[in-house]
């Protein structure tokens, strides 16, 4: 029997709404848009009216359009303090759910949208668009294969460049709506593949700062060191690199290996001095090239494997236990860097730092928050990460 195509709300209209609706419009047999939800309805009807969604209504109150019973998965495309409230009540009341990052303010926001779809029976997933990039997907399949031998050290490099005004949006560089600087924003996108293809460190240690932006009271810039039984991580992001240089990198004991896309090993030589090792290097690059490309990337291929799981037919790329483990480094990194200490992790549910609010009540305002608009008028359409997946 055919399956009814399935009703998608889009919930919040703002910069990342687009990308979904867009995405979406590229599987029109599987889906339709029938809701756009907004405080701003106008926004709401101006991306209908742009998209042509003629099957979409404008909603102000997102929870009227969850409640009409005529959605049946919505995309959280909210700031961050909406994401769990919205989310557990969308579950709960039948529908799937695919979140933007990060996926919730806290830990316990976290586990509260894990339990309603563990209870609704509905899925939930956590946008991590970079995953579905092949250079990532083909460095994730080198590691898993182990054919650079055991990975020593890795970098992470998650650099990117935001000018003042990014913060003047009445919901960013704030620690109870936003719940980060840096970190959870934009770290949020390489912390999440470095997790994915190394696991969770057993501690971290970190050190952050405000060096340039003056309305924001979270960190602009941050180094963790995550601590592995047999490895080391170092992971700096920054919002003030001009050349957005992004870069992660895995050492191995035969060979280092990098997206954007490098390889290089070395032969020891007598003396313990390098010489490069041509043969290991090509053998690399041949495995590498010979890997299919993905036929889709990026929110495309994430939101298709989000309507095809529904559908029943694959299993979910991310679920929300899944996109709690970057939340949960990322707390830690926080606390980390609030108290001087190295934390162990799992973090458990009497810690502050797990709590709904707890960054609120226990981190530095680095500024306070002097500048604010609603809405940015006549911005063009944002830029998603210039290294990230090349
Ligand atoms: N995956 C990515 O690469 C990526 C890129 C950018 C943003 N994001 C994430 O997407 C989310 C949204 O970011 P954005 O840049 O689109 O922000 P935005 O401010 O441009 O859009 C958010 C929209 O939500 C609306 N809104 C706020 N509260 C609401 C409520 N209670 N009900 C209905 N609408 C409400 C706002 O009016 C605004 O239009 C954030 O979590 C952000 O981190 C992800």
């Amino acid at each position: 029997m055919e399956q009814k195509k399935i009703r998608i709300a889009i919930i919040g209209a703002g910069a990342i709404a687009d990308v979904h609706i867009k995405a979406y419009l590229q599987y029109p047999d599987l889906c339709e848009v029938c809701a756009v939800c907004d405080l701003f309805p106008e926004k709401a009807e101006q991306l209908i009216q742009a998209n042509g969604l003629t099957a979409a209504k404008a909603y102000k109150d997102c929870r009227e359009a969850i409640a009409s019973g005529g959605i049946d998965a919505v995309s959280i495309c909210l700031p961050p303090q909406m994401h769990a409230e919205i989310a557990v009540e969308a579950l709960r009341s039948g529908c799937h759910v695919i979140c933007e990052k990060p996926m919730a303010c806290s830990l316990e926001e976290c586990d509260a949208m894990i339990a309603a779809a563990r209870e609704s029976g509905k899925l939930l997933s956590v946008v991590v668009q970079n995953r579905c990039k092949t250079p990532n997907q083909k460095v994730k399949k080198i590691l898993d294969e182990g054919l650079i031998g055991k990975v020593l050290f890795a970098t992470v490099d998650s650099l990117w460049w935001r000018g003042q005004s990014y913060y003047d949006l009445w919901w960013r560089g704030t620690w109870d709506k936003e719940s980060s600087g840096a970190m959870a924003s934009h770290g949020v996108h390489h912390i999440d593949l470095m997790q994915w293809m190394l696991g969770m460190p057993e501690s971290v240690y970190a050190v952050i700062r405000n060096v340039g932006h003056d309305n924001s009271e979270c960190e602009d810039l941050g180094i963790a060191i995550l601590n592995y039984p047999d490895k080391l991580v170092r992971l700096t992001t920054s919002i003030v690199n001009h050349d957005e240089a992004q870069q992660i990198q895995f050492n191995g004991e035969k060979a280092s290996i990098a997206v954007p896309w490098n390889v290089s090993s070395n032969a020891s030589m007598v003396n313990g001095f390098p010489e490069e090792n041509r043969e290991e290097e090509e053998k690399l690059q041949k495995y590498y090239d010979d890997l299919p490309d993905l036929e889709r990337e990026g929110h495309p291929a994430q939101l298709l494997n989000f309507l095809r799981a529904i559908r029943g037919e694959e299993a979910l790329f991310v679920d929300g236990a899944e996109g709690r483990k970057t939340i949960e480094l990322i707390t830690a990194i926080y606390k980390s860097a609030n108290t001087g200490t190295t934390v162990t992790l799992p973090l458990t549910g009497d810690d502050v730092y797990y709590q709904r609010g707890g960054f609120a009540k226990v981190m530095p305002h680095f500024h306070e928050k002097h500048r604010s608009v609603e809405n940015f008028v006549g911005a063009k359409p944002i830029t998603l990460g210039r290294d990230v997946g090349k």
